[in-house]
């Protein structure tokens, strides 16, 4: 029975590598989520996952030592307790993998300084910290691509605000294949199950939930029940439609996001209609939506919170996601350094 079952398991999976990781800058929040995690958890009992906290890229803005290791333990916890096991997948911090810092310095060679200056991302950095404009930042697209391409990833489930940043991984390993080895690294796609939560706009409509920014209108999966209503309640809305079936604007369309990722069906569809027939009350479903979301985050939390009085136990996981992590990127930069011409033993 068991062998029928493990063999059922196999013939499902496939052989295609997933790769993902979040930085660990801050807490986690519902853009998190819904734009990264929940892929990763439709995504973990059929491929063969790679998800790390990038504790690398927190250092580009120069975090307090203690602070940046409390963050690294709450977003793996925080990952644990939204459901990731890390049975079926390799879990671990990027700083554990040094074939991941082998692997940048190599496509650091094939990056070109006139492209990473055009990164919005980047650009978007010089503007706000002017007095922190370091290399790091400059060549943070080529970590991400080492990021991926150290296990080979094809399937890269991220938001929509690191949809750029694939598209430079894509250029830097056709360059590589181009110049080294044709096929060597696939070119990595974006993927996600639901074009919806892409984005995850803020609650006050300015700009997008953040783990830095917009704090007062973003949940985080560490809010208490308190103030995630709080947040809810004073989410910004309007005096509603008055012609019938009007173009949603987009911080109310957010809003339908996440009323249909954690309400009933029946509940997110009968506020449509509603708002198709102009007679919305968005105090009644900002109600409903603070009910249903604090249903949603709060065994998350309590989760989190257990896990995080519990290091020995992260450690291990941390420990046993990088071994799995090491063997499949050792052969990949062995692979490497063969095309490159960098071995001599
Ligand atoms: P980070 O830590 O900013 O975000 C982690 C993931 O969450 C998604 N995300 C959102 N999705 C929808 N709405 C939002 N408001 C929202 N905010 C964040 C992000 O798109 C991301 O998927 N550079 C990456 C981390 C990284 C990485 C990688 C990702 C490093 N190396 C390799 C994939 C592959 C980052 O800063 O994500």
């Amino acid at each position: 029975m068991t062998i029928t079952t493990k063999r059922l398991s196999l013939q499902t999976m496939s052989t295609e590598i997933v790769v993902s990781g979040i930085r660990s800058t801050g807490h986690l929040h519902l853009g998190n989520y819904f734009g990264a995690i929940q892929n990763y958890l439709k995504m973990q009992d059929t491929y063969n996952c790679y998800f790390f906290v990038a504790d690398y890229h927190a250092l580009t803005t120069h975090p307090d030592p203690k602070l940046l290791r409390e963050n690294v333990f709450r977003v793996l916890a925080e990952n644990i307790a939204s459901g990731l096991d890390p049975e079926k997948v390799a879990l671990y911090a990027q700083s554990d993998v040094p074939e991941i810092p082998e692997l940048y310095l190599m496509l650091n060679m094939l990056a070109y300084k006139g492209e990473l200056e055009k990164v919005p991302t980047f650009k978007d950095k010089v503007r706000q910290q002017p007095e922190n404009v370091n290399a790091g930042l400059l060549t943070y697209p080529v970590l991400m691509a080492a990021d991926i391409l150290i296990h080979k990833g094809a399937k890269v489930p991220v938001g929509k605000d690191q949809e750029q940043h694939l598209e430079m991984a894509r250029n830097f390993a056709a360059r590589f294949n181009k110049r080294y080895g044709e096929d060597f690294f696939p070119e990595p796609q974006v993927f996600r199950f639901s074009q919806d939560a892409m984005k995850i706009m803020s609650l006050d409509g300015n700009g997008k939930m953040s783990k830095s920014e917009n704090v007062n209108a973003t949940i985080y999966l560490s809010d208490s029940d308190d103030v995630i209503r709080k947040k809810i309640m004073k989410a910004k809305t309007d005096g509603g439609p008055t012609e019938p079936n009007s173009e949603m604007p987009d911080y109310i369309s957010n809003l339908f996001v996440l009323l249909n990722a954690m309400s009933a069906t029946e509940t997110s569809q009968s506020y449509r209609d509603a708002f198709n027939n102009c007679n919305i009350r968005y105090g009644d479903m900002k109600k409903q939506l603070a009910e249903d979301m604090v249903a949603f985050v709060s065994p998350i939390r309590e989760k989190a919170f257990e896990l995080q009085q519990d290091h020995d136990m992260l450690r291990k996981i941390l420990k046993a996601g990088a071994e799995k992590a090491r063997a499949s990127a050792s052969e990949t930069i062995e692979g490497a350094r063969k095309l490159i011409g960098i071995n001599y033993y």
